[in-house]
């Protein structure tokens, strides 16, 4: 069997066309069979019409080979293409892939509607964009976003949609601020000229209590100079940011961000419960009324001590109302 046939892809795209090929040989076939059994009795004209029947059937057969080698080259041309898409979106370099799929992306669309309580073109057109831009950012950028398609683009598509009642953002927890540079982006779409603020001890490597990332995929130090570099393509409010390098629970980092009241607050810095419940605890004092906090990796398996912090927080007194969350994201609200 030729290799093409082998593979399953070629086999897919090939189905029609073997089929329309199989019709077509197998009508003559049968005829053929027919006349066979006719000549075998000795009737000399279906020996003729044999004759004629089987250099149709050779004719036939030519143009079937025509037609599976132009298709041959079809699927090959097709593989090429497949091999630079690859390049593009597939995971080397970075923590995953991002190429998500239709029913992924369309769950995903489904939940950024009901969580922000928007019509679903919004939604769609949203996560489309966030998407388009993590695709181009990561490609521009140094380093990488981390989180998965569903995760990375849910926080950056549903919280333009909640309509946060500043611009005022304090992402906690930057890595290499690739995602700040997109969010920025998100923002600006929606029509919001963000002031964005980060808290993050840009240490080397990325830091979280009792677990050892191993080698970082991109290999990029997690450094200020980096976060710098993809902040500049954040725009404006990506130049302009504010960076407070330290851990988010010192009193000195908080003195000095304190300033404002956030508009919206991304928790994604130290990930143990203990570590989410203290920064949940400073968000209370400094998000804005109608604030937005996003509580990134909430039912993540990975990453258990958010849910618990986050849900403890919730059953206890507090400002927040949990808005819902959109694939590993929990969305909460400030009240006055
Ligand atoms: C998951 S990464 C952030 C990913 C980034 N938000 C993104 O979406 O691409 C967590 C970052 O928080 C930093 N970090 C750890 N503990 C922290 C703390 N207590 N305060 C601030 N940042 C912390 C880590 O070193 C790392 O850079």
């Amino acid at each position: 069997m030729s290799s093409l046939f082998k593979n399953p892809v070629a086999r897919r795209l090939l189905r029609p066309a073997t089929t329309l090929v199989d019709q077509r040989v197998q009508r003559p076939v049968s005829r053929l069979r027919k006349d066979i059994d006719k000549v075998a009795h000795g009737d000399r004209e279906a020996r003729e019409s044999l004759r004629k029947e089987l250099d149709s059937l050779r004719k036939e057969l030519g143009g079937v080979r025509k037609e599976m080698g132009s298709l041959r080259d079809e699927v090959s041309g097709l593989r090429g293409k497949q091999y630079a898409y690859d390049l593009i979106f597939e995971r080397v370099g970075r923590a995953g892939h991002r190429a998500p799929t239709k029913e992924q992306f369309e769950k995903l669309v489904d939940e950024i509607a009901e969580v922000s309580g928007q019509d679903r073109r919004f939604a769609r057109r949203n996560a489309t964009a966030a998407f388009r831009n993590v695709v181009a950012l990561e490609a521009l950028g140094v380093g990488r976003v981390a989180g998965t398609n569903s995760n990375v683009c849910g926080k950056l598509a549903t919280v333009p949609l909640l309509d946060p009642p500043n611009g005022d953002v304090l992402e906690i927890g930057t890595l290499f601020g690739l995602f700040s540079a997109t969010f920025m982006r998100m923002l600006h779409r929606a029509g919001i000229e963000p002031r964005l603020t980060i808290v993050d001890p840009l240490a080397g490597s990325q830091l979280q209590p009792g677990t050892n990332f191993g080698s970082e995929p991109t290999g990029t130090p997690v450094r200020l100079d980096v976060v710098r570099a993809n902040l500049a393509l954040g725009g404006t409010a990506g130049e302009l940011a504010r960076i407070q390098q330290g851990f988010s629970g010192d009193e000195e980092v908080r003195e000095a961000v304190s300033d404002r009241q956030y508009g919206v607050i991304i928790i994604d810095g130290d990930h143990s419960e203990e570590g989410v419940a203290a920064d949940l605890e400073w968000a209370e004092q400094i998000a804005a009324p109608g604030g937005i906090v996003v509580l990134d990796d909430y039912g993540d398996p990975g990453w258990e001590g958010v849910q618990a912090a986050g849900d403890k927080h919730l059953a206890g007194t507090t400002r927040f109302d949990l808005v819902g969350r959109v694939a590993t994201s929990a969305f909460l609200r400030a009240r006055d």
